[in-house]
C-alpha cells in the first residue's frame, strides 16, 4: 500500500520550473497560498536534494492556516549540509537515503531528531519509499519536486494527481518539469492523463490545471 500522492509545480510556460541558474519563483500570492492550503491537507511534502540545495525550503504552511505536513527529502548521498532549513526541526522531518551515505552524517542528522530512512543500493526505490511512508501512517503525500523526482514519481506511475500552474514566464532553458530519460512518443508513458479542470488563477495571468493520473497497467 501507498499514499495517495499529488504532484504540483509552477511552471513556465515552456514547461521549465527553474531558470538556467536555479531560479524559481514563478508563483503568485494566491498560487502560494494555493500551495500552502495543499501542505496543510497533506500528511508529508516530499522533494530531492536538489530543490532543498536551490532553495532552502522550509516546506512549512504559512500563507494559510493549517497544520505542517512531515517534510521528507530525498538525499541519496546525505549531501545537505546540515544548517538548511528543512533540518530547522520546526516539523517531523524524515530523509531518505542509501549505501552512499556517510555513517557519521546519519548520526548526525539523527541526533537532530531526523528521521533516516535507508535503502539498499545508489538509488531510493521511490515506490519503496511511499511504501515506506504509508507503514508510519502516512496517507497524502505532496511532491513538490524537482525535475528528477517529478520524472520518477511520474514515470513509475506513483502519481494519482498532477497540479500543474501555467505561470506568464518562459526561461528558454534550465530545468522542467520532468528530469528523465524521456519517453519517444505520446503513447509510450505508462499513465494517461486526464484533465478535471483548467481555472485561471485569482492573480489574472495564471492557469491552473488540474489531472488525474491513470496507471496504463
Ligand atoms: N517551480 C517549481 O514548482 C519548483 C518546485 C521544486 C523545485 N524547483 C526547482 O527545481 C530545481 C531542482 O530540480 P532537480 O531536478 O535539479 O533536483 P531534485 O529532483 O529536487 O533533486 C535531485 C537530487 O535528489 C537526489 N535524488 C533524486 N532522486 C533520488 C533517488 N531516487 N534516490 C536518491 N537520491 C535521489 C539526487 O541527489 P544525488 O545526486 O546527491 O544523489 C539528485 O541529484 C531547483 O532549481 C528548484 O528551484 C521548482
Amino acid at each position: 500500500m501507498r499514499p495517495y500522492v499529488y504532484l504540483v509545480a509552477a511552471i513556465t510556460i515552456d514547461g521549465r520550473i527553474a531558470s538556467r541558474t536555479g531560479y524559481s519563483k514563478l508563483s503568485c500570492p494566491a498560487d502560494l497560498r494555493r500551495l500552502h492550503g495543499l501542505r496543510a491537507k497533506a500528511d508529508a511534502v516530499l522533494v530531492g536534494a536538489g530543490t532543498v540545495r536551490v532553495d532552502n525550503p522550509r516546506l512549512t504552511v504559512r500563507y494559510v492556516q493549517g497544520k505542517n505536513p512531515m517534510r521528507v527529502v530525498v538525499d541519496g548521498a546525505l549531501s545537505l549540509p546540515l544548517d538548511m532549513r528543512v533540518f530547522d526541526g520546526s516539523a517531523p522531518t524524515v530523509v531518505l537515503t542509501t549505501d552512499r551515505a556517510p555513517r557519521d552524517k546519519v548520526k548526525a542528522l539523527k541526533e537532530r531528531g531526523i528521521q533516516v530512512l535507508e535503502f539498499p543500493g545508489d538509488k531510493v526505490p521511490l515506490n519503496k519509499a511511499l511504501e515506506a511512508l504509508y507503514s508510519m501512517g502516512v496517507r497524502s503525500v505532496l511532491i513538490e519536486g524537482g525535475g528528477q523526482i517529478n520524472w520518477q514519481a511520474l514515470s513509475q506511475c506513483l502519481v494519482d494527481e498532477l497540479i500543474i500552474t501555467i505561470t506568464p514566464y518562459a526561461f528558454g532553458a534550465g530545468t522542467s518539469l520532468l528530469e528523465g530519460p524521456g519517453f519517444d512518443d505520446t503513447e509510450s508513458a505508462p499513465f494517461r492523463l486526464r484533465l478535471q479542470s483548467a481555472e485561471i488563477c485569482e492573480c489574472g495571468q495564471e492557469v491552473v490545471l488540474r489531472y488525474k493520473v491513470e496507471c496504463k497497467k
